[in-house]
């Protein structure tokens, strides 16, 4: 079968890095391709690019084995080019079918909405994409908007369709449900280039893999032939390790322990609803469910940042109940926070100032109200070298790093800090395997030395790995808490859904 699209020879500069470097890529009608890499490989570049929003510095592109040159979106799109962004570009106060009809054309560029509802009807059960053509877009959940994106790529009659990290957003179901969609597309011949950095997902939907590290291509695959370990050396240049142990091990005495707590959200509505739950020494309790069903308020009354309206917590014992995040910290417990640019650093400030952030006012690195720089800088250094952070000098200011590596300063600082209790929140979101590896050791090895440790992850593989139990928390409430030995995704992700134990 003769490919719909070859790019050949696709490099990319921006200044300071080459985003794509000699890159080829190949894609056949009727198969899912998969665009692996780490953050900053180059993948977003290269459909960029594809889609004409970025040209090449170097290249071609065929389609149907016509050299082409795509010069704007529109173009792509009237060459059968569809692209789902990751963040999605549907006007939130239009209808699905008014979104579909914008910039179609017609008189005042709005067509006549008859016709394209019909077609949109046929289009949407051709492929089981499922969606009320007349419901206003902000009115959807995430995963009825991708299918409303998606819809409007196919009635533009997209015969190749790019999907970039479609899954991001999805629960477990809904990732099901658009794997079913993304099989029936193929059935109909189309191409999909999709990417994600999910492992099992690429293992169980690619056709075709290719993978891409620091702007070249390094590996071309199949699933048959790879194993997620094989896909992560080819991402990360390195074997890494995928296996987590979790070694059996008795729990001790009550460190975190919240009852019945109940908190208001941003809304003036219950974000935390009589929740209550134990962390014991030596335990991760995983808290899963999906965004915005209070996890974020959770941690914030916890850490002493946001006002509980009712309730109880306490750190070893002693009360934390409306305390200050000061005294949170005093009583025991380390944070480290989902938004680590806004909560967690100091973007401005040094890497050795965002690493003492909290220690600072204490000895050794003040004695009578004076900082002592010889021990900030061996303090600093030594955090740098342990948790292996990539930076040119322990003076540069921290928002010049990468995502994966501002995680591990955080992660650095306030791992080091002695607490007994660590809340720890998406810890490895935006991070590159390799250093993911390296956190969810660390968390491994806090376990075993007694800590008690929250884990509130919308992933739920790493809250399966590592957690000795999941509680999965829906608007606010336990859905269930169940022991990992007897958890599946399958299972969490229906709790998350809303759907009880069965
Ligand atoms: N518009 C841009 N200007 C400068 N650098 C960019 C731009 N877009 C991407 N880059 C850089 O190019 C590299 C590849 O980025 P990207 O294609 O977004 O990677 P991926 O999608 O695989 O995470 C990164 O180093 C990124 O910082
Ligand atoms: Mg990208």
């Amino acid at each position: 079968m003769a490919p719909m699209l070859e790019m050949t020879g696709i490099t990319k500069r921006f200044p300071g890095v080459v985003a794509n470097d000699n890159v080829d890529l190949s894609v056949l009608p009727g198969r899912v391709h998969t665009l692996l890499g780490e953050n900053g490989a180059g993948k977003s570049t290269l459909m960029k690019i594809l889609y004409g929003l970025y040209q090449p510095d170097e290249g071609e592109i065929f389609l149907n084995g016509e050299a082409v040159e795509i010069t704007s979106p529109h173009d792509a799109i009237e060459r059968g080019i569809g692209m789902i962004h990751q963040h999605f570009m549907l006007v939130p106060t239009l209808t699905v079918a008014e979104n579909v009809a914008l910039g179609l054309g017609g008189r005042r560029g709005l067509a006549d909405m008859r016709p394209i509802r019909r077609r949109l009807a046929e289009v949407s059960e051709q492929y089981g994409l499922h969606v009320d053509p007349d419901a206003q877009i902000w009115q959807l959940a995430v995963g009825e908007r991708q299918r409303a994106e998606i819809l409007k790529a196919l009635y533009r009659d997209a015969q190749l369709l790019v999907l970039d990290e479609p899954t991001a957003v999805l629960t477990p179901p809904e990732v099901d449900e658009l794997f079913a969609t993304l099989r029936q597309l193929t059935a109909d011949d189309k191409g999909l280039i999709f990417i994600s950095h999910k492992l099992h997902e690429v293992m169980e939907i690619s056709d075709d893999i290719t993978v891409l590290r620091d702007g070249k291509v390094s590996g071309r695959t199949v699933p048959a032939d790879s194993t997620r370990e094989s896909l992560a050396e080819l991402m990360v240049g390195r074997l890494v390790s995928l296996q987590r142990d979790v070694p059996a091990q008795a729990h001790g005495e009550a460190r975190l322990e919240v009852s019945n707590l109940t908190v208001t959200g941003d809304r003036g509505t219950v974000a935390v609803d009589d929740l209550s739950f134990t962390a014991r020494a030596g335990e991760i309790l995983g808290v899963a469910g999906v965004s915005g069903n209070g996890q974020r308020e959770l941690a914030e009354a916890i850490f002493g940042l946001r006002d509980a309206d009712s309730g109880e917590v306490r750190i070893d014992g002693h009360s934390a109940r409306d305390a200050s995040p000061r005294e949170v910290r005093q009583l025991g417990l380390a944070y480290v926070p989902e938004e680590r640019m806004r909560d967690g650093a100091i973007g401005d400030f040094t890497v050795a100032e965002n690493l003492v952030l909290v220690d600072f006012p204490t000895e050794p690195l003040s004695r009578r109200g004076l900082l002592q720089r010889q021990a900030i800088e061996s303090r600093s250094a030594d955090l740098v070298d342990r948790y292996s952070v990539k930076t040119p000098t322990l003076d540069t200011p921290t928002r010049s790093l990468s995502g994966g590596n501002i995680q591990k300063v955080v992660i650095a600082r306030e791992f080091s800090s002695g607490a007994d209790v660590f809340m720890v929140a998406q810890p490895t979101r935006g991070v590159d395997i390799g250093a993911a590896e390296y956190i969810h050791a660390q968390l491994l090895q806090q376990r075993a030395d007694g800590k008690a440790i929250l884990l509130i992850s919308e992933d739920l593989d790493e809250v399966l790995q590592l957690s000795d139990r999941v509680l999965v928390l829906l608007d606010g409430k336990e859905m269930g808490t169940v022991d990992r030995a007897h958890a599946t995704v399958q299972e969490i992700g229906l709790m998350m859904m809303g759907s009880a134990r069965t």
